[in-house]
């Protein structure tokens, strides 16, 4: 029994959640439960809707020190609005400095590398601040001010939490780009922000293999003249280097000052960039807020996670994703609390990595995507049950929704049947978690995200705006002026895609989502549950990860032979869905697997490997409205193998026969 490291002998393997005894697929927290939650009455919702502004603002003082504070909560000017007006704080300063007095020694990030002959590497949250007052110290010299954007093209190793804190001190804006996007992505994102510094490594490992990424980024740099580039050794691969413009980071840190005044930043100061994807165009770049931002980040953290002094979280969230930012960086760290990073793949070496770092190091929230809990039960029990979690006490779910099948998994072979399962719902937009049951307070039913959380004003209505009744679905939206401060303040130079994006669908006070929910008829606190059923627009999510059409497409369209393409969400039992191509070929031109092989070269290199397709049909016409807009919809119901709908919508309806042939519609 005792062999589980960091557990707290009290609550070891305790059960913590427990069966409704009416209702089937209806889980409650244990009174044990309760009594350990940070949050455990449902009174917490009745009081949030009293005054929601209010309640933040306690909420916001309780959480952050503030080096000014606010005379205005909130100002709405919609679509617009503002948070903690003219206060000042600084997000490093309370995710560091405000620590030292108490948890100088404590462990702020454990490092887990992919090579398991390598050690793993513990920062403590002294190691932490005076990396990132050195490495802040750089940025400076190098010429980087407030409300500069710092791009990033980095990994999973502790470098990029270092350099993220960073660019938070001096007030920079950091630019995240997830590893598995090509150059061409890193470059446009570049340009879109006016970014002329990036930070990178010069290779990490993945799945056994060197990712070289030095080497990739080169031909880049030098085409948009960017001025600096870092690059932290993590590989010992070697690097072509530019005398002028490359540093290594090991060596900038070499010579150093030791302290960096933390620079006292707006609460409205934009606090960082991160791109994504919507439903037309090229990717956006969300705007986020700093301190208000922050708020909801550690709040949110501490209530759905209940995060404790001797706690160790394990969120598998890579850092180029939104779950990255709020809750493998920012949100941790701004509680004081432990955290696991892992560099590599989930199944590297064996299928049972992640719950080898369970084990080793005590988890005690573990925080994952759906696909990547099916890609692991995949592999057979054997490998989960193998291994002692039993210092598991909640475990987490995010970025798609979990089927009924998978949740049962989930929660009996990784939880024992013991921990609730937080199914998180949110959005890159909306900085922190909106919609989940409270540990403490439930309930936690499979496949349904659960309540909004208190403090926040979410409906789900139907096409003509008017809420959905019980057991139906609409769509899920944000009533203004009830956002949580952690909601996106912007689109980065493109106000007028703001304001369509997301506040045109049911005018300029209601915040429209893009996805589709059903209102459940459980309700706690006077709020009803909500089952997610995923994007209703032309975003899909591979593998958890937010792609769009457009990006792809676009991509596509380059190649010589192809005159025009779709892509739409195919279904897919691990990942969730996957693109699948429709490409209408120029004429002469005919579809042969070396034209699908290149059209997944293309996407590869112009947008990345994340977004390879699956499938390629070749076809001579898609389904077009009498505007000439591809009616995705019957592509959707296609791959699919669902009801195509109302046809007399298209224009050409006539299509249809040769597309549900060449996917083998059966519907
Ligand atoms: O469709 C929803 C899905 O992920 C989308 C947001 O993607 P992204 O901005 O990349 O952020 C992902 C992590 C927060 C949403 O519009 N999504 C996210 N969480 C859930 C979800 N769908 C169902 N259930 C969830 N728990």
């Amino acid at each position: 029994m005792g062999k589980n490291v960091g557990k707290d002998s009290e609550d070891y393997g305790k059960k913590w959640v427990k069966k409704d005894e009416e209702r089937e697929n209806v889980y409650w927290p244990t009174d044990r439960l309760k009594e350990k939650c940070h949050i455990s009455d449902k009174e917490i919702y009745e009081k949030a809707k009293k005054d929601p502004h209010n309640f933040w603002s306690k909420k916001a003082k309780d959480m952050f020190d503030w080096f000014e504070d606010w005379d205005e909560v909130m100002e709405w000017n919609p679509p617009y609005f503002n948070w903690f007006l003219d206060s000042k704080t600084n997000l490093s300063y309370n995710c560091l400095d405000r620590h030292l007095k108490d948890k100088r020694n404590k462990a702020a990030i454990i490092w887990e590398p992919e090579p398991l002959e390598e050690e793993k590497r513990i920062l403590t949250y002294q190691d932490l601040y005076r990396k990132v007052n050195k490495f802040a110290n750089k940025l400076k010299e190098l010429g980087v001010e407030k409300d500069d954007p710092v791009t990033f093209w980095m990994p999973m190793i502790p470098e990029t939490a270092i350099a993220a804190l960073a660019c938070q001190r001096i007030g920079a804006w950091h630019s995240i780009v997830f590893t598995a996007f090509s150059p061409k992505a890193v470059k446009q994102r570049m340009e879109d922000a006016g970014s002329e510094i990036l930070i990178t490594v010069d290779g990490f490992y993945r799945r056994g293999k060197t990712i070289e990424l030095k080497e990739q980024i080169n031909e880049t740099l030098d085409e948009i003249e960017a001025e600096n580039c870092i690059v932290v050794q993590r590989a010992e691969t070697n690097p072509s280097m530019d005398q002028e413009r490359d540093h290594f980071y090991d060596e900038l840190m070499n010579k150093s000052e030791e302290y960096c005044e933390p620079e006292p930043i707006d609460a409205e100061d934009t606090g960082f960039l991160l791109y994504t994807s919507g439903t037309t165009g090229k990717p956006k770049g969300i705007k986020h807020s700093c301190g208000a931002y922050g708020v909801q980040a550690a709040l949110t953290m501490k209530w759905i996670f209940d995060i404790h002094e001797n706690d160790v979280f394990f969120s598998t969230a890579d850092i180029g994703w939104i779950t990255g930012h709020s809750y493998s960086l920012y949100g941790p760290l701004a509680l004081g609390a432990t955290q696991i990073w892992y560099e590599g793949s989930p199944d590297y070496p064996k299928p049972d990595r992640l719950w080898k770092i369970i084990e080793e190091n005590g988890v005690t929230q573990f925080y994952t995507a759906p696909t990547a809990i099916r890609a692991l039960r995949k592999e057979g029990d054997g490998w989960v049950e193998k291994h002692d979690l039993k210092s598991l006490r909640i475990l987490g779910s995010v970025g798609e929704p979990i089927d009924t099948s998978t949740w049962k998994w989930y929660f009996e072979k990784v939880g024992g049947g013991r921990c609730p399962i937080v199914d998180t719902y949110w959005q890159t937009e909306t900085g922190g978690i909106l919609l989940t049951s409270l540990p403490g307070v439930g309930p936690f039913v499979p496949g349904v995200a659960g309540p909004p959380l208190p403090g926040i004003g979410y409906d789900v209505l139907d096409a003509t705006g008017e809420p959905v009744k019980e057991e139906e679905s609409g769509e899920i939206v944000i009533d203004g002026p009830y956002f949580g401060p952690g909601m996106l303040r912007g689109i980065y130079k493109n106000p007028e895609k703001y304001e369509e994006e997301y506040f045109s669908e049911f005018g300029e006070e209601v915040y429209f989502s893009g996805d589709g929910g059903v209102k459940r008829e459980l309700e706690i606190g006077g709020q009803n549950l909500i089952e997610v059923t995923g994007r209703i627009d032309d975003v899909l999510e591979v593998a958890g990860h937010r792609l769009g059409s457009a990006e792809i497409e676009d991509a596509i369209d380059n190649l010589d032979e192809i005159m025009e393409s779709a892509v739409v969400g195919k279904p897919h039992d691990v990942k969730g869905e996957v693109p699948a191509v429709f490409a209408v070929l120029k004429q002469g031109e005919t579809g042969s697997d070396e034209l699908r092989d290149k059209i997944v070269k293309i996407v590869r290199e112009e947008v990345g490997p994340v977004a390879t397709p699956y499938a390629a049909y070749f076809v001579t016409d898609l389904p077009k409205t009498e505007s000439g807009k591809i009616i995705r919809r019957f592509l959707k119901g296609l791959v699919r193998d669902e009801e195509l709908g109302d046809m007399t919508t298209a224009s050409n309806p006539s299509c249809l026969s040769e597309l549900a042939e060449k996917v083998g519609y059966n519907g």
